[in-house]
């Protein structure tokens, strides 16, 4: 078993209003490490009447002298918050590597992008404004807009990279003033808990910041249906966002959704095909496949396709998959040995429907037997309507389908219920605007893929969801554009 100082042998405990505690059932769950298959701890199993809880803490929270802080205190808090990530990052990122697979090389590397959108949500805090809005209303008034803290935010998170997906509401929430209960997803939640410790330490009031690990059809829809919740913040799958956008129309709460994806990922004969090669390649590799914008639809055009499927093939097997504590690793396993037997099982989808395993498309064994490991895979010969590229697989799988022409690519594209990410190779910059604007989803890379930065907005389109993610409009999301109107008239 590896040590880690989080990890003391005690059931980890949620966290509400400010204080550590068992679930009310005294349930709890086993944390499994995908590297090894062994359990890392147990984990407190909230459900309805933990939400019950934290959602009142949140709400005496929300109605207390948090609501008196000032922007520059909370600014000031937040830049503390992120002071404090960074004398414990290296145990935070270590945590989430063995709870959730991803590389050691890969959590270490967010260590600038956590400070980074600490700094600009901190900055934000600052620039919350309503407007003087001019009116013709007869007699004479005077029309104003105030931006105020919406109230209490529930969060329900998944488990491909908590560490960066909880900050996309705890930023918000107290650049803004709301309060928050935060549900991380069962396959992986010790980060989020870790951070509770941090952001409690740091100094943030007892009831802001609320942490409920459980079961999502209790915990998770407990949060989604409650009366007393102002807005959900949802990231996972299109099936489960489906059922959050139904429970929130109990009080009518605000809803944000960042979904699943299909992305296409474009490559024209015109690119640059060793960037293109390797770009397409990590587009979908990278956390072992495990990103919701993933390129994960190659379509590459008919005249290179062999070769460029080859190439991408060879990235492939050049990848070291390992151990995420592994410093060498550049993949780590699958997270959940549910998500193993379902990537597993579309490797025999493909097979069935007639592509061709180009590389990869195995479970690995040897020293890896134990973990949730597969090979990074390219299939070729897939038509776009075969299960493999329609479905989200959510594992290293690359869909590469051949095309003739801008037009027919542009429409194979955008032949999806999907919307998230997408990108295009080309060295034709014409081509390149085109096609970025006719794709019909919420990002695109061109000759690149993936970057993000917490000032640039990240949103989807279709049935990818809807809301946005950093970038100038996502506290609008947290805040009730309130209209003020004044009689200010004369005798
Ligand atoms: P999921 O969407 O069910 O889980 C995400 C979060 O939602 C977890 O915290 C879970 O506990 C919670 N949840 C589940 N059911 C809920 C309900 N009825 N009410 C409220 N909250 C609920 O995804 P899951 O089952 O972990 O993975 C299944 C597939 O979903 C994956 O194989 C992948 O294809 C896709 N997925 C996509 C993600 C993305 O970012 N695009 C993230 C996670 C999963
Ligand atoms: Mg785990």
């Amino acid at each position: 078993m590896t040590a880690h100082p989080f990890l003391d042998g005690t059931v980890k405990p949620l966290f509400i209003d400010g204080q550590w505690r068992p679930a009310r059932s005294g349930d709890s769950f086993e944390s499994i490490d995908p590297s090894t298959g062994h359990v890392l701890t147990r984990v407190a199993r909230g459900d309805a009447a933990d939400i019950d809880d934290a959602v009142a803490a949140a709400r005496r929270a929300f109605d207390s002298e948090w609501q008196s802080w000032k922007p520059f205190d909370r600014q000031a808090l937040m830049l503390d918050v992120a002071a404090a990530i960074d004398r414990r990052f290296e145990d935070l990122a270590r945590l989430e590597s063995m709870d959730m697979g991803a590389p050691l090389a890969r959590t270490l590397s967010f260590r600038r992008w956590i400070q980074q959108t600490f700094r600009y949500y901190a900055a934000q805090a600052l620039s919350i404004r309503g407007d003087v809005l001019s009116n013709s209303a007869p007699g004479d008034y005077l029309s104003y807009s105030l931006k105020l803290p919406l109230g209490v935010v529930g969060a329900i998170i998944p488990w491909n990279g908590p560490l960066i997906t909880q900050l996309w509401s705890i930023c918000p929430v107290l650049a803004t003033g709301c309060t928050l209960v935060l549900k991380p997803a069962e396959e992986a939640p010790l980060s989020t808990l870790m951070m509770a410790e941090i952001l409690h330490e740091a100094g943030v009031p007892k009831g802001v910041i609320n942490v409920v690990p459980g079961p999502g059809p209790t915990a998770g829809a407990a949060l989604a249906a409650h009366r007393d919740v102002d807005k959900i913040a949802f990231t996972g799958s299109t099936l489960t966002g489906r059922k959050i956008i139904e429970a929130s129309a109990t009080n009518m709460k605000r809803v944000a959704v960042e979904l699943g994806g299909k992305s296409p990922d474009i490559v024209f004969a015109d690119a640059d095909l060793e960037l293109a090669a390797r770009g397409a390649a990590m587009a979908c590799f990278n956390n072992s496949g495990q990103v919701c914008y993933a390129g994960t639809r190659l379509f590459v055009e008919r005249s290179i396709y062999a070769d460029f499927v080859e190439k991408v093939a060879e990235v492939g097997r050049s990848l070291k998959v390992g151990p995420s504590l592994d410093p060498q690793t550049q993949l780590g396993p699958l997270a959940s040995s549910m998500q193993l037997e379902k990537v597993t099982g579309y490797f025999d989808i493909a097979r069935a429907d007639g592509a061709r395993i180009v590389s990869g498309g195995e479970r690995l064994g040897g020293d890896l037997a134990d973990g949730f490991f597969v090979s990074p895979t390219v299939l070729a010969d897939v038509d776009n309507s075969m299960r493999v590229a329609r479905e989200e697989i959510f594992g290293p799988v690359i869909a590469a389908i051949p095309f003739d022409s801008e037009a027919e690519v542009v429409a194979m594209a955008n032949d999806t219920t999907y919307g998230l990410g997408s990108g295009i190779w080309t060295q034709n910059l014409g081509r390149a605007h085109r096609v970025a604007r006719s794709l019909r989803a919420g990002m695109t890379w061109t000759n690149c893929y993936a970057v993000t930065d917490p000032g640039v907005t990240m949103t989807g389109a279709r049935q990818s969801g809807y809301g946005v993610k950093g970038g100038p409009w996502h506290l609008d999301e947290y805040l009730l554009n309130k209209t003020v109107w004044m009689n200010i008239a004369g005798e």
